[in-house]
């Protein structure tokens, strides 16, 4: 049952305080159907409800979606427009409950380079969800951890070019504050579905000392119970941060 489950996992060590998901097999659910594989991207939104609920019950504080890389412009036009589709399709049917559960989006990414109407729905889910206390939850579009290296350098290098930082300054802390995830915790699980091992161009920085937890559920069927069963896995783990280990 779901809810012996959210039961063990509050019963449980520790809930991850921040967990992160490669949202992974759509194409593959729609084509296991005879389907097209923007079908599959469609279907996909059940689970991020899945996955907000059940961090809302499990109490992650933040959850962090990886919805679209900056490698998957290349993907052919058309499915590129019903990713898309599906933020947009998200920003309208959700951003009011999200906000009544105090939920807080943030859309975490090159926003630069999508559309005007893909850029107006992520105005308004930020808009219409800020100040949401319960849960931060972050979108990943357009977003690549070398692209998010590559645009902190830049901004260090600027502002020391302007003479306004000093280069033997530069540290962790600095370089940590220039991403997109400032000021956020490292996420403490990362869960990648549909059984691919790789980190796919994922939160390089971030995930230095993160648990990960791989399924062989497609994004499209991943539910409220894989969710927990993710947490479980974690808190049986023994995190070592390259330290000795407690025994
Ligand atoms: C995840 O599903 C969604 C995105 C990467 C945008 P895929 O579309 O990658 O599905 P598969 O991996 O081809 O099955
Ligand atoms: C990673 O999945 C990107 C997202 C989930 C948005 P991909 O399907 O694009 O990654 P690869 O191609 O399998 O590495
Ligand atoms: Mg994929």
């Amino acid at each position: 049952m779901v809810s012996d489950l959210l039961d063990a996992v509050r019963a449980g060590s520790r809930v991850p305080r921040h967990v992160a998901i490669v949202m992974d097999g759509n194409g593959r659910w729609a084509e296991g159907r005879g389907l097209a594989r923007h079908l599959g991207h469609g279907e996909g939104m059940k689970a991020v409800r899945e996955s907000v609920e059940a961090s809302l019950a499990a109490g992650v504080e933040i959850l962090t979606l990886f919805a679209f890389s900056t490698q998957n412009w290349k993907r052919p036009e058309a499915e590129v427009r019903a990713l898309m589709e599906a933020l947009r399709t998200y920003a309208r049917k959700e951003s009011a409950e999200l906000a009544a559960s105090g939920v807080e989006v943030r859309v975490l990414g090159e926003v630069e380079r999508l559309n005007a109407a893909s850029r107006d729905a992520v105005r308004h889910i930020e808009e219409v969800t800020g100040g949401g206390s319960e849960l931060r939850l972050n979108l990943m579009v357009s977003y690549g951890g070398r692209e998010e290296l590559v645009r902190a350098v830049r901004s260090m290098a600027r502002r020391a070019g302007d003479g306004l930082l000093d280069p033997g300054s530069i540290d962790a802390d600095l370089l940590e504050g220039a991403l997109y995830t400032a000021g956020l915790p490292d996420p403490d699980l990362l869960v990648r579905t549909s059984g691919e091992q790789r980190i796919s161009n994922f939160m390089l920085w971030q995930l230095a000392y993160t648990e990960i937890h791989i399924t062989a559920t497609l994004w499209p069927d991943f539910d409220r119970g894989d969710f927990y069963a993710a947490l479980l896995d974690y808190q049986r783990r023994e995190r070592r941060f390259g330290e000795v280990g407690t025994g």
